[in-house]
């Protein structure tokens, strides 16, 4: 793949893609997913389409005045969360097939808290996938695994899949 080389262009290309990105996790029909700082929604309205009526998406930010096209979204699938800020997720324990930390990571004072958070809420088996911008891959890759996850493979060199064990 010709991935641009400029953190930048990169996210701009990688969201350009977001189906292809998600269906490298996998998101299927069905699944329930969480989006831990969601932004916009550049991942989780094209996940809330590929879960289907049968599926869930949790889309968490902190910001409220980011949420504007998820909280707008008219998609059964798609929930908007407000989140405190905190790294607490308001989810019950092995309740997601899939969780998702884009371009978030370097925001969190506690990064650990919040992996920590999602081994908790996606169940054994369960995929989380991260795409640390502004961090060393290596080190976030490091820290995940640390948590109990086991890395799986990558989506062009960017975003990393790990199985929650
Ligand atoms: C750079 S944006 C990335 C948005 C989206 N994940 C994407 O890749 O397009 C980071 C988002 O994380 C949110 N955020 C930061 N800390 C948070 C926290 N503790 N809980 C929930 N959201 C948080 C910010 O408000 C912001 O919308």
């Amino acid at each position: 793949m010709d991935v641009p080389p400029e953190e930048r262009e990169q996210k701009l290309w990688l969201a350009e893609r977001a189906g292809e990105v998600l269906a490298s996790v996998p998101i299927r029909p069905g699944d329930t997913v969480f989006d831990f700082g969601c932004g916009a929604g550049a991942y989780a309205l094209p996940a809330a389409e590929m879960v289907g009526a049968e599926g869930a998406v949790h889309a968490m930010d902190c910001d409220l005045s980011r949420m504007d096209p998820v909280a707008d979204a008219a998609h059964s699938s798609l929930h908007a969360v407000h989140g405190d800020g905190t790294t607490h997720i308001p989810l019950e324990a092995a309740s997601c097939d899939v969780g998702l930390l884009y371009d978030v990571l370097q925001k969190l004072d506690d990064r650990r808290g919040a992996m920590e958070e999602m081994r908790r809420v996606i169940r054994p088996g369960g995929v989380l996938s991260v795409y640390p911008m502004h961090l060393d891959p290596q080190q976030v890759r490091a820290e995940v695994e640390a948590c109990g996850f086991r890395f799986r493979d990558d989506y062009a060199g960017l975003v990393m899949h790990f199985v929650r064990e």
